[in-house]
């Protein structure tokens, strides 16, 4: 048996501890905000948090949650660091840019970017860029996406 918090909430699962956390999420819990791209850890669109850091859920077997917190995509706006609601701050500037095309890789790029402001709340541009350099976006969002990022340290 697993135990881990899901979004705020204490969870188990009794699921094969070896299944990538992506399937977990999107079959057994319905988070289907949380993408499959790849399946490699290659692109990012699976991205979440544990513990406050971006990690790649298609790589990332469920016993490696064991008592830790996940936070995906659908409890990003209640993410707050230092009484700072930074996930809703990176949402609302999501949403102010118009960041997404097709809008498919944009949960994992949110983690990630949330991830990176959780670090360092005003990164410059060559830290952007570096940071968020494992999400791939086939539309080619990136000039809104680190605007979107800026837009939310500043
Ligand atoms: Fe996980 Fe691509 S689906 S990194």
């Amino acid at each position: 048996m697993i135990h881990f918090t899901l979004n705020g909430k204490n969870l188990q699962t009794n699921i094969d501890s070896n299944m990538p956390l992506l399937w977990l999420l999107r079959d057994e819990f319905k988070l289907t905000g949380t993408k499959f791209g790849c399946g490699k850890g290659l692109c990012g669109a699976c991205t979440v948090l544990v513990n406050k850091k971006a990690i790649r859920s298609c790589i990332t077997p469920i016993k490696q949650i064991e008592n830790l917190q996940v936070t995906t995509i659908e409890a990003i706006d209640t993410l707050v660091i230092d009484d700072k609601p930074v996930g809703r701050k990176v949402q609302q500037s999501w949403q102010a840019l118009n960041v997404p095309q097709c809008g498919y890789c944009q949960s994992g790029q949110i983690m990630s970017a949330t991830a990176l402001l959780i670090t360092n709340s005003a990164p410059n541009s060559e830290e952007i860029k570096h940071s968020m350099s494992g999400n791939i976006c086939r539309c080619g969002t990136y000039q809104r996406i680190r605007k979107a990022i800026q837009h939310s340290a500043s």
